[in-house]
C-alpha cells in the first residue's frame, strides 16, 4: 500500500495545514509549559523537541504512523535475525555485537553470543597487550603509535570515537588515520612516525576497497623501509568478514580480526572495526561504550513508542522531511570533541536511507533521507549560522550538549552552554521588526538609518530545533548517542519503506573508476571512454607533462 493512503499520513497533512502559519511563538504563547509536553527523557539523557513546529495532534498521529507502517514488527523481524536486508539476503545484527548473552540474539538459528564473545574477547585482549607493552614488534618495542588505514564505516566511526573519547586515553599509543587515496594522506599522517615502532591495521569489511587497498600496500612498503619481510608481520592486523583476501594479503592469523557479513559497513564500530576505539581507550573503556549501545537498544526494543526516544527523533524527522518538506538537517554537537560527529551520521544517515527506491523495486513516491550535515558549535555559529537565521531555506537542527564539562577550565563550558540555549532560542523566536527598530531608535540611531537597516536586522523565527543534553561525554553516553542515531535511521527506513542496509548507490562511481584507472594504466584505449570524459582525461594529461 501506497504510505499516502495509509490514514495518519493523511491526517499528518492535514495537521500541517493547520500549522503552517502558526509561530513558534504562538505555540509558546499557548502553552508556556510546551517542555513538559514535548521533552522526553532516559536517565541522564533529555530530548527537547518543544521548539519543533508540532502539537499533540501531531504526535499522536507520527505515534499512529509508526503504527500504521508495522514499525514495532519489523523492529522485532531485526532483532530475531530475520534477513531484512533483502537486496543482500542478510540478517541485520550489529545489536548482537554489544549484547548480553541473556538477550539470546539468533541469526540462521544459531546464537550470537559465543561468536561475538570470542572475537570480542580476542580484540580486546590484544588492544590491552598492546597498550601494556606485552605485545611488541620483532625487536621487543611497544608501539607508539598506531595507523588505521579504512575509508567510510571502517574509518568514520573509529575516527569520530577516538576524537570524542581522547579523555580516557590514559596512556594509550598515539592514533591516526589514513583514509583517502590521495597520497598526502598518507604521507602527512606518516610524516615524523618511525615504521618500527608503528602498528597499522587495515580496516575493511570487504578488503577489495580500492582507496583502502591502495593506502595499505603503500603502508606495508614504508614498513619495510625499516624492517624486514618477516618482521613486518608483527605490525600488521586486519579487521575485516574477508579472512580469503587477508590471508592472501600477507597477514598473521593472529593479526586478523573478523566480523560477520550480518554487520553492515556503516554499522561495524561496535565490531573488529573498533579495534582502534579499543587501543586507545582500553578494554574497560570500551566495555562501558558497549554497554551505552546496548541501553538505548534494550530501550528500542521495549519502550513505548511514545517514550522511545530514538521512535520520537526518527518520526520529528518524518514531520520535517515529508510535512515540512525540509530538504537537511544539520546536526551541531556543543562539543569539540564531538566535531567529527556530523560526519559519521552523515554517512550511516544518507548512505542507508538515501534512496529513491522502495523495498519492493517501485519507485518511492516521497521524499527519504535528507541531506545530513554539521559542524561543531560555536564555530558553526561564525560560517553558517546567518544563512540558518535568515538565508531562505529553513534547515532544522539537532543541537546537542552535555551538562558537565570534561575539564576544568573556568568559564568555558558555561558559554557553550549560553550559546547552545542562545542559538535554538533566537532560531524559533527570532526577533519583530518592531523590537528591532525601537532598539535602534533607543540607541540613538538615527531615525532614517534605523528604518533601512531594520530589515536587514530582523528575524522571522520560526525555525526548528531539537535539543540534545545528556550529562557528560563518557565511553557510555557516546555509545548511547549512537545508538540512538542508528535506530532512528531505522525508523524512518520503515516509514520510507526503503531497504536502509545496502548501499548500491556507490557502485556505478566505483566501477567507471576502475575502467577509467585501466586507460590511465596504459591498459585500455581512451576511445573506450565516455565521450564526455575522453577530453577531461586529455586536458589532465596536457597539464601533467
Ligand atoms: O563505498 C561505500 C562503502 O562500501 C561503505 O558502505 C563502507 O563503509 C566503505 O565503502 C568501506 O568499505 P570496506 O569496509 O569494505 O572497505
Amino acid at each position: 500500500m501506497s504510505i499516502q493512503n495509509v490514514a495518519s499520513w493523511n491526517n499528518l497533512q492535514k495537521d500541517w495545514n493547520r500549522l503552517k502559519d502558526v509561530h513558534l511563538n504562538d505555540l509558546f504563547l499557548d502553552n508556556p509549559k510546551r517542555f513538559d509536553q514535548f521533552s522526553f527523557s532516559k536517565d541522564d539523557l533529555n530530548i527537547d523537541f518543544s521548539k519543533e513546529c508540532i502539537d499533540e495532534g501531531v504526535l499522536r498521529n507520527l505515534i499512529k504512523l509508526a503504527k500504521e507502517c508495522n514499525l514495532e514488527q519489523q523492529r522485532d523481524a531485526m532483532f530475531s535475525g530475520k534477513y531484512i536486508n533483502s537486496t543482500e539476503n542478510r540478517a541485520v545484527m550489529h545489536v548482537a555485537l554489544r549484547a548480553n548473552s541473556t538477550d539470546a540474539y539468533e541469526v540462521d538459528a544459531i546464537p550470537t553470543s559465543d561468536m561475538v564473545d570470542d572475537v570480542l574477547n580476542e580484540f580486546l585482549n590484544f588492544a590491552d597487550s598492546i597498550r601494556s607493552g606485552k605485545i611488541s614488534n620483532a625487536h621487543g618495542q611497544s608501539f607508539t603509535d598506531v595507523i588505521n588505514i579504512g575509508i567510510g564505516g571502517s574509518d568514520l566511526g573509529p575516527v569520530m570515537s577516538v576524537n570524542a573519547l581522547s579523555a580516557f586515553s590514559n596512556g594509550g599509543p598515539n592514533l591516526h588515520f589514513i583514509s583517502n587515496v590521495d597520497g598526502n594522506d598518507f604521507l602527512d599522517t606518516t610524516s615524523g612516525l618511525d615504521p618500527k615502532r608503528t602498528l597499522i591495521l587495515v580496516a575493511s569489511k570487504t578488503f577489495t576497497t580500492i582507496e583502502t587497498m591502495t593506502n595499505a600496500k603503500t603502508a606495508k612498503d614504508w614498513l619495510l623501509s625499516k624492517l624486514t619481510e618477516s618482521e613486518i608481520s608483527n605490525n600488521m592486523v586486519a579487521l575485516s568478514s574477508n579472512l580469503k583476501a587477508t590471508k592472501e594479503f600477507g597477514i598473521k592469523n593472529e593479526n586478523v580480526f573478523g566480523f560477520w557479513d550480518w554487520v553492515g559497513g556503516r554499522y561495524s564500530m561496535c565490531a573488529s572495526i573498533g579495534l582502534p576505539i579499543a587501543l586507545s581507550i582500553g578494554s574497560k573503556n570500551f566495555r562501558e561504550l558497549l554497554a551505552g549501545f546496548r541501553d538505548m537498544d534494550i530501550h528500542f526494543k521495549t519502550a513505548p513508542l511514545n517514550k522511545n526516544l530514538p521512535v520520537l527523533l526518527g518520526l520529528i524527522g518524518i514531520w520535517r522531511r515529508n510535512f515540512m518538506k525540509l530538504p537537511t538537517l544539520a546536526i551541531i554537537p556543543y562539543d569539540q570533541r564531538l566535531d567529527r560527529f556530523p560526519a559519521y551520521i552523515q554517512q550511516m544517515d544518507m548512505e542507508s536511507n538515501g534512496k529513491s527506491v522502495s523495498k519492493d523495486g517501485s519507485d518511492v513516491s516521497i521524499e527519504t533521507a535528507p541531506i545530513v550535515w554539521g559542524e561543531a558549535g560555536t564555530n558553526a555559529q561564525h560560517s553558517f549560522f546567518q544563512l540558518l537565521h535568515q538565508g531562505t531555506n529553513i534547515v532544522p537542527v539537532d543541537f546537542i550538549i552535555a551538562a558537565r564539562a570534561s575539564h576544568n577550565l573556568s568559564g568555558h563550558h558555561e558559554k557553550l552552554i549560553s550559546n547552545f540555549l542562545a542559538q535554538s532560542e533566537a532560531l524559533a523566536f527570532g526577533k519583530s521588526k518592531d523590537k528591532v527598530l525601537k532598539e535602534m531608535l533607543k540607541n540613538n540611531v538615527d531615525a532614517e538609518k534605523a528604518k533601512n537597516l531594520t530589515p536587514h536586522r530582523y528575524f522571522k523565527g520560526n525555525k526548528p530545533s531539537t535539543s540534545i543534553i545528556h550529562k557528560e561525554l563518557s565511553p557510555f553516553s557516546l555509545g548511547r548517542l549512537i545508538a540512538m542515531y542508528e535506530h532512528k535511521i531505522f525508523v524512518q527506513g520503515i516509514i520510507w519503506g526503503v531497504n536502509s542496509f545496502d548501499q548500491w548507490g556507490v557502485e556505478l562511481g566505483k566501477v567507471a573508476a576502475v575502467e577509467i584507472g585501466n586507460v590511465i594504466e596504459g591498459n585500455e584505449s581512451i576511445s573506450n571512454l565516455h565521450v564526455a570524459t575522453q577530453p577531461l582525461l586529455k586536458k589532465i594529461y596536457e597539464l601533467r607533462k
